[in-house]
């Protein structure tokens, strides 16, 4: 049956499981691309946003601050909470570029709306969840993947769109995804960088103005790391800058070279390789990473 075009709507404000359902079960058959986030929207969500404007009838925003992925001393009660704001930055983009699609905001406005009570359930995604920030955030990925599959129970969206800064989160995603035979398509879109190199974050925004300077070792260190292992022919000579960064400043809670599918630590060259890094300043865990595509000559 050929599809009417749809009617020009203004973006909608949802605040309930409830009134959201209406909605989604009032849809026939268009693309829903979703942008799953926890607020405070900085120029990296809106990139996400505008893919999926470009590419989908309907666009739903999800502002949800999950608490099932914070640990008991993480920043869950101080994450910045700014939804009149995130409406204001995401009407813009929506009249800047596609007044004639929708805009869904689905902001729940209790942790219950997401969680009822008595629920019981946790998805853990496995090996893939215990590497890394699984190691330094025990949990984390368990409570990125119950709410991410409740989103998309709730959502029934086409696509869904990640930003690839947080590449470990994209890959549990996938691999859930893939596992729990979702027909969800999953996009991972390019790091927003601010204009000296630093991935944009919401947390960046709780460092001092010396953090804020200290911070730019992170992709300074990725860059040079990737330009070694390009250049370098002897692996253990980039293995030893590796090692040398992390034991020369404390602040690396991680640096490591990994194959990017399956994460793990790799001891040689390889294609697909990603570089992975956390560095932790004023106490703020600042997470970046580099894919390394390269040409390997037997
Ligand atoms: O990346 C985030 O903001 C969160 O981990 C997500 C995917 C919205 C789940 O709460």
């Amino acid at each position: 049956m050929p599809q009417l075009p749809l009617l020009p709507r203004l973006p909608q404000l949802i605040e309930t499981k409830e009134e959201f359902l209406r909605w989604r079960q009032s849809l026939i058959s268009h693309s829903v691309g979703l942008v799953a986030t926890m607020g405070n929207l900085h120029a990296g969500h809106i990139s996400l946003v505008e893919k999926s404007f470009q590419e989908n009838e309907h666009t739903i925003v999800t502002i949800f601050v999950n608490p099932k992925q914070f640990g008991p001393k993480e920043d869950f009660a101080k994450y910045p909470r700014t939804l009149s704001e995130d409406e204001e930055k995401l009407m813009a983009s929506w009249k800047r570029l596609t007044p004639s699609k929708n805009l869904i905001i689905f902001a729940p406005k209790t942790t219950e709306e997401i969680y009822p009570p008595k629920f019981l359930t946790t998805i853990s995604v496995g090996k893939i969840s215990k590497l890394w920030e699984g190691t330094h955030r025990p949990g984390h990925f368990e409570g990125v993947a119950t709410v991410v599959y409740l989103l998309f129970q709730i959502i029934k969206p086409s696509i869904a769109y990640f930003g690839a800064k947080d590449f470990q989160q994209v890959q549990v995603i996938k691999k859930m995804t893939t596992d729990l035979l979702l027909d969800i398509k999953i996009m991972a879109c390019p790091i927003v960088r601010d204009h000296d190199g630093l991935a944009l974050s919401s947390r960046n925004q709780y460092l001092t103005t010396e953090g804020r300077k200290q911070s730019l070792v992170l992709p300074q260190t990725l860059n040079l790391a990737a330009k070694i292992l390009i250049e370098e022919d002897n692996f253990e000579n980039f293995s030893a800058f590796l090692e040398k960064t992390k034991e020369n400043d404390d602040r690396w809670e991680y640096l490591a070279y990994c194959d990017s599918e399956t994460l793990i630590n790799l001891k040689q060259k390889q294609p697909n390789g990603i570089l992975l890094g956390v560095y932790k300043v004023d106490g703020t865990r600042l997470l970046d990473n580099l894919l390394i595509t390269l040409t390997i000559k037997n």
